[in-house]
């Protein structure tokens, strides 16, 4: 009997300033426990998360890009090949939001997808179990925001009390999966590849919270 079970393999970046909460929301969904003590990355560190998805096994390689790198030259080494990428601020730090474009420009400048798209962003909105700030309390102005700098998700996370990281996640991987079955439909027109199903957390737009 033929095996159709399939196992995937996706990088995914974890961008955005420093001391936003990258490695700790990487601890928080990789191995469920927070630390408040600060310890800045160094260049790049990496961890694993496997997730079961409609029977399949997904694998996230997570790469947690140290802050400092924003000025740094290794990014475009950092990029390469990767299919997704959550790029974090700090809810309670203004200057963190303003540097969300410019890694989202450093991004898409030096990553594109085999199907000429760039990788799937999501916007993290880290630290919300300190308070809600202005900005996103304006629900509408972050969806405008998300849809102007190309991101297709964003959620107010906290590492701290462990919200909406899975959530985020999931999102992600869903347009992972389908930027990747586009790429492979691109790649061989003639045949009916066969696709990951996507179904789970409903359309792309539903994404963004109401
Ligand atoms: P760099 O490695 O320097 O780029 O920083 P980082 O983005 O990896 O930040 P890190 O995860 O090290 O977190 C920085 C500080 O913020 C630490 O003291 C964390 O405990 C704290 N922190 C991270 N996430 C949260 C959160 O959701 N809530 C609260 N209250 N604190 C958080
Ligand atoms: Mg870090």
């Amino acid at each position: 009997m033929q095996n159709n079970y399939k196992e995937h393999l996706y990088k995914i970046l974890v961008i955005g300033d420093l001391g936003v909460g990258k490695t700790s929301i990487i601890k928080r969904y990789v191995h469920q426990n927070f630390s408040p003590n600060y310890r800045a990355t160094i260049g790049v560190d990496f961890a694993l998360k496997v997730l079961n998805w409609d029977q399949e096994t997904v694998r996230l390689q997570l790469w947690d890009i140290a802050g400092q790198e924003r000025f740094g030259n290794m990014t475009r080494v950092y990029y390469r090949e990767a299919m997704g990428a959550f790029i974090v601020f700090d809810m309670t730090r203004p200057s963190s939001f303003e540097a969300v474009t410019k890694w989202k420009e450093d991004l898409d400048s030096k990553l594109t997808l085999a199907n000429g798209k760039n990788v799937a962003a999501v916007l993290l909105a880290n630290k919300c179990d300190q308070g809600r700030d202005v900005l996103t309390n304006n629900r509408i102005q972050m969806e405008k925001f998300c849809l102007e700098n190309g991101f297709v998700g964003w959620y107010e996370t906290s590492a701290k009390e462990n919200m909406n990281i899975d959530e985020a996640a999931n999102c992600l991987v869903k347009h992972i999966i389908a930027n990747e079955n586009d790429i492979i439909q691109s790649e061989v027109p003639d045949t009916v590849s066969p696709q990951l199903n996507s179904d789970r957390g409903g359309t792309c737009s539903s994404c963004f919270k109401s």
